[in-house]
């Protein structure tokens, strides 16, 4: 509802739903984003964020010629700084290979606005410590014959907001860690930036 009002009050004025990417490492997610939304005028991306001065993501912002954030750890958990810069920069949240957990002060000043993207099919294989290869070493580990991609609201519990989108993969007997995870960045790729695209554009109608 909150995101309804919202996005009939950006329409009305005419203004663009600006977006912010918070990512931590090599930022393909984030890239896919830039690249989807790039020229477009009623969706763009305002800023990247990072914890990590030396993720290539920051690169890839700069290079999209896209303010960028590095936040640290006091400032992200211990202020409303994060809350105070991102409440004028941006009106969506978007999470793409980002490694720390939302506080919870950010997800309150967001409701319903903050994305993540899970590199399985939740509920499976989420919670604390599920990220990355980590997540891709346990499904083959159990010998999982699927896994997939799932994109879901952010709250205050590690990959247990509502699930918006899921999509599934099959795995080989062939496959490692390290061919699933290209696979999965795949599926991501394909399907993050416009699920987002019509998950807010759909609420205009
Ligand atoms: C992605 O596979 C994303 O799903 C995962 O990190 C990778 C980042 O890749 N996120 C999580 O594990 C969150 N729990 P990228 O930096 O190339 O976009």
């Amino acid at each position: 509802m909150l995101l309804k009002q919202y996005i009939f009050a950006t329409q009305r004025y005419n203004e663009m739903i600006r977006l912010a990417i918070f990512a931590s490492g090599e930022g393909t997610n984030a890239q896919s984003f830039i690249d989807h939304f790039k020229g477009r005028k009623e969706i763009g991306i305002s800023l990247v964020v990072s914890n990590n001065f030396a993720a290539k993501v920051i690169q890839r912002a700069m290079n999209a010629g896209i303010s960028h954030l590095i936040i640290d750890k006091q400032t992200f958990y211990k202020s409303d700084e994060i809350v105070t810069v991102l409440k004028q920069k941006a009106d969506f949240i978007v999470l793409a290979g980002f490694m720390w957990m939302v506080p919870e002060n950010l997800i309150k000043a967001f409701p319903n606005k903050i994305i993540n993207i899970h590199p399985a099919l939740l509920p499976k294989y989420g919670g604390k410590g599920m990220y990355g290869m980590h997540v891709h070493e346990a499904v083959i580990a159990d010998k999982e014959r699927k896994s997939g991609i799932t994109i879901h609201y952010v709250n205050e519990k590690y990959d247990e907001g509502k699930i918006i989108f899921q999509k599934e993969c099959n795995i080989h007997p062939s496959d490692s860690p390290a061919s699933l995870a290209e696979r999965i960045h795949e599926l991501e790729h394909r399907y993050y930036p416009g699920a987002v695209e019509k998950l807010l554009l759909e609420n205009i109608s």
